[in-house]
């Protein structure tokens, strides 16, 4: 028998409750636990520009991992609620929330179940940096964010771009344009990687991860389809972390493609309001 999306998804499930235990230990500093615990903001300056004024609004955080944007939020006065399907990530995310003496609520469940799990009437949904790529239908996650706003709420999307996913470098760096712009729901991409995107040395034992690449018509649609209004929808020369070997990173903690090199959209943003 062919695997469905629940095999797809327990596969991905084993590995990120293995990252969400390498990510909090921040060997590295990618996750930039030792700021967060010493009062700062983890917010990259993509989302922290466009995201809006939050303090006194409920927000719910679709994918909050290891919970480290979520207290970023929470911080700027935002009434918190994570939503991950990891245990682990949502264990971490209270232990952090607690050692930051931050309010924030974490519950555990696939982004679908949102409406269910979380209740309704939020004022903002938040999803950024590693979200739409872990899931097989957009549709649904379109209709669980719409439904766990208010009417008038917003929705706030920030991440890799997808053409991003088209390209591999080559072993003198170049780019090669190596896969299609969006995958078939059935068939997702299979990736084996021994080690996380923190840089850190830690190996993986659930190496196997299934992603989807989905177009920028098919996310704006998947929103519209839901009920939302699309109030703006941007492209950025910036990200924060490093999809090809020769990035340059910034002051500002975002890699960039180096001087000289052809420009390509690295981040996407998109804003939304539910309608009615
Ligand atoms: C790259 S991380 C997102 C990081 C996030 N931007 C943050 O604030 O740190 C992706 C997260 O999506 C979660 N995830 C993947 N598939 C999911 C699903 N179907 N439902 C809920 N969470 C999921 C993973 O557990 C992981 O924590």
């Amino acid at each position: 028998m062919s695997p469905t999306a629940t095999d797809y998804f327990a596969a991905n499930l084993a590995n990120w409750n293995e990252r969400a235990h390498i990510h909090v230990r921040d060997e590295t500093g990618f996750y930039g636990i030792d700021t967060l615990l010493s009062g700062g903001n983890l917010l990259t300056p993509i989302e922290a520009s466009e995201v809006g004024n939050v303090a006194g609004l409920r927000l719910a955080h679709l994918q909050c991992h290891i919970g480290t944007d979520s207290l970023s939020l929470a911080r700027l006065g935002a009434d918190v609620t994570g939503l991950d399907f990891s245990p682990a990530a949502i264990a971490h995310a209270r232990q952090l929330a607690q050692r930051c003496g931050l309010p924030a609520r974490f519950v555990e469940g696939t982004v679908y179940a949102a409406p269910q799990l979380l209740g309704t009437g939020f004022d903002r949904v938040f999803t950024t940096w590693g979200t739409v790529c872990w899931l097989d239908d957009l549709g649904a996650w379109a209709r669980a964010a719409a439904a766990i706003l208010a009417p008038g709420g917003k929705l706030y999307f920030a991440d890799t771009h997808p053409q991003v996913f088209q390209f591999e470098a080559d072993a003198t760096g170049r780019l090669q344009l190596q896969w299609d712009f969006r995958t078939d729901p059935a068939t997702p991409l299979a990736w084996d990687e021994s080690t996380s995107y923190d840089g850190s040395r830690a190996r993986l034992h659930s190496t196997r991860t299934y992603e989807w690449v989905h177009s920028v018509a098919g996310i704006l649609n998947a929103l519209i389809g839901a009920g939302f209004t699309i109030d703006f929808v941007r492209e950025h020369e910036a990200l924060p972390w490093r999809p090809y070997p020769d990035m340059v990173q910034g002051a500002d903690r975002l890699f960039r493609l180096p001087a000289g090199h052809v420009r390509l959209p690295l981040a996407l943003s998109i804003g939304a309001t539910r309608i009615g």
